[in-house]
């Protein structure tokens, strides 16, 4: 496995390669890997080529945010990808990948301002800047994005749509902890209960997913039932019903909606979704 730091050196091993008719995977992250991640590297199986990108994206944080402090485990993470060979991580400074170059970025629309969007403005302009730039740079067939963070993969996949860009992108399930809690590298900050409490949000949206199966299809219904899941005192950002495609709410619930919510909990974010009628997802440990 080879490693990168900027993208001179993973041009140059990458050119020959692109006008062959290898098959290019990217996992792109940002470090601090665990199984979840390891389960999209799975994924690029059938690829010749399989690059991950660890990179700690600042554009993507806002001011208040966990930059600084975001884990970073570089050496674990390279020792983790080695054994599930990869052939090339990219892991880029600040500067190989903004350099002095004037500040134009992706302008995620209107669904890039409504729930996560709406609790960290400029986000998904980040989000989705920093991967058009890794799919530049890479030209993957295949980028793979995890199901966790549902509205950057519809995001990523409609930036793709609008863009023409060739990059197949493939979701990987979430993985969960024993008690529902998805697998994210933020869990570490959970201090003591808080840990214990973290469950909740995929409890909450469980039980959304239970009344959808049991017929209701009302959105204040399941939103309802869901918000009286999580115990007074913890903050929700957002606990809901949203269509696929386009994320917005509808008085009605369809077979199509995904259920997705956002708690903060001592001083971490939690987010999660489940797909209303997906009843084969179980909470599967690595
Ligand atoms: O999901 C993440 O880890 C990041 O948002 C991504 C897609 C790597 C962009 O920095």
């Amino acid at each position: 496995m080879k490693v990168f730091a900027t993208q001179a050196e993973l041009a140059a091993e990458l050119d020959p390669l692109w006008s062959s008719a290898a098959r290019i995977s990217l996992v792109p992250t940002m470090g601090a890997l665990h199984e979840g991640h390891l389960s999209l590297v799975r994924l690029c199986g059938p690829c010749d080529v399989r690059i991950v990108s660890i990179f700690v994206n600042p554009t993507q944080f806002g001011l208040n945010e966990d930059f600084a402090r975001y884990p970073r485990t570089f050496e674990q993470d390279v020792e983790l990808l080695e054994h599930e060979r990869v052939d090339f991580v990219y892991a880029p400074s600040v500067e190989d990948m903004y350099g002095r170059r004037a500040k134009i970025t992706v302008d995620p629309g209107d669904m890039g301002r409504i729930w996560e969007g709406a609790v960290r403005p400029d986000h998904f302009a980040g989000v989705l800047t920093v991967v058009l730039k890794f799919l530049q740079r890479v030209k993957p067939d295949v980028a793979i994005f995890g199901e966790k963070d549902f509205q950057q993969l519809t995001l990523i996949r409609a930036m793709c749509a609008a863009f023409d860009l060739p990059a197949q992108v493939v979701a990987g399930k979430t993985l969960r902890e024993a008690d529902g809690l998805a697998m994210s590298s933020r869990n570490r900050f959970l201090k003591g209960s808080e840990r214990e409490q973290a469950g909740q949000l995929y409890q909450a949206l469980e039980y959304g997913r239970e009344l959808f199966a049991g017929g209701e299809r009302s959105l204040d219904v399941l939103r309802e039932g869901m918000r009286s899941k999580i115990a007074p005192g913890i903050q929700i950002d957002y606990l809901t019903a949203v269509e696929t495609e386009r994320l917005a709410e509808a008085e009605r619930v369809t077979d199509h909606a995904r259920l997705i919510g956002a708690i903060r909990i001592g001083s971490v974010r939690l987010i999660d979704n489940l797909a209303v009628t997906d009843i084969t997802e179980e909470p599967a440990t690595a």
